[in-house]
């Protein structure tokens, strides 16, 4: 499986999104991870629907939403005309995940499913593992940019691994929160192939995107 990296926006510069955007364009094989927060699942709040779909006129990237939301069945609905490739919601918002993971096949081109660092891969039954496209495993507590990696995540990366080897399942694993060149490497090797990295890519300090990117790939 190749690697995708997926630059988080929440650690672009909000004053020029559109010039960020285009720097982004001129680098290939990127998802652009859009991190969706309520101020209510987590203690920040970000962008929604009017912002996502100005991001999608400019953007030639494919949308990957990460939705940090008490009621993503809500946000199910409202974004479906944005455009997103990804809908990845967390397994710990939600009651009816099965209901949910139904509905958001209908509508969006690829599922996914967020776990916190501290839920344990054993809350999700096997049958599930089945019908996603990408398993989000969270490397620092959600909300924020800018936080230290959890080291622990990486034995959680290849249990996963080993879970989807052994039932020849199909799903991406991401890996989101504190990603740099330091602890790429790590993650590859234990079976992530879907990297979200944002301070450490937009804090280049000449904006030079592609090298950072480069590092961690
Ligand atoms: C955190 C978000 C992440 C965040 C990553 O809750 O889900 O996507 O933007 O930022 P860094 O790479 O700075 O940890
Ligand atoms: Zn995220």
């Amino acid at each position: 499986m190749s690697v995708t990296i997926s630059p988080s926006l929440l650690s672009a510069d909000f004053l020029e999104l559109k010039v960020e955007l285009e720097r982004l364009n001129k680098i290939d094989d990127l998802w652009i991870h859009l991190d969706v927060m309520d101020s209510h699942f987590v203690p920040n709040l970000t962008f929604g629907e009017p912002v996502l779909n100005k991001i999608k006129t400019i953007s030639k990237h494919k949308l990957d939403a990460h939705f940090m939301v008490t009621n993503p069945d809500l946000f199910a609905e409202s974004f479906k005309d944005v455009g997103l490739h990804n809908f990845t919601f967390h397994w710990e918002a939600v009651t009816h995940h099965d209901r949910l993971i139904s509905k958001l096949k209908s509508l969006y081109p690829s599922v996914g499913i967020s776990l916190n660092p501290s839920t344990p891969l054993s809350v999700v039954p096997d049958y599930i593992w089945g019908k996603v496209d990408l398993v989000l495993l969270m490397s620092v507590n959600p909300g924020f940019g800018g936080q230290k990696f959890i080291p622990e995540v990486v034995d959680k990366v290849i249990e996963l691994d080993k879970i989807r080897f052994e039932h020849q399942f199909k799903f991406q694993i991401q890996v989101d929160g504190g990603v740099t060149d330091q602890n790429a490497g790590y993650l590859i090797q234990s079976g992530a192939n879907n990297l979200v990295a944002g301070s450490y890519i937009f804090s280049e300090p000449n904006k030079d995107y592609q090298t950072r990117i480069n590092k961690i790939r």
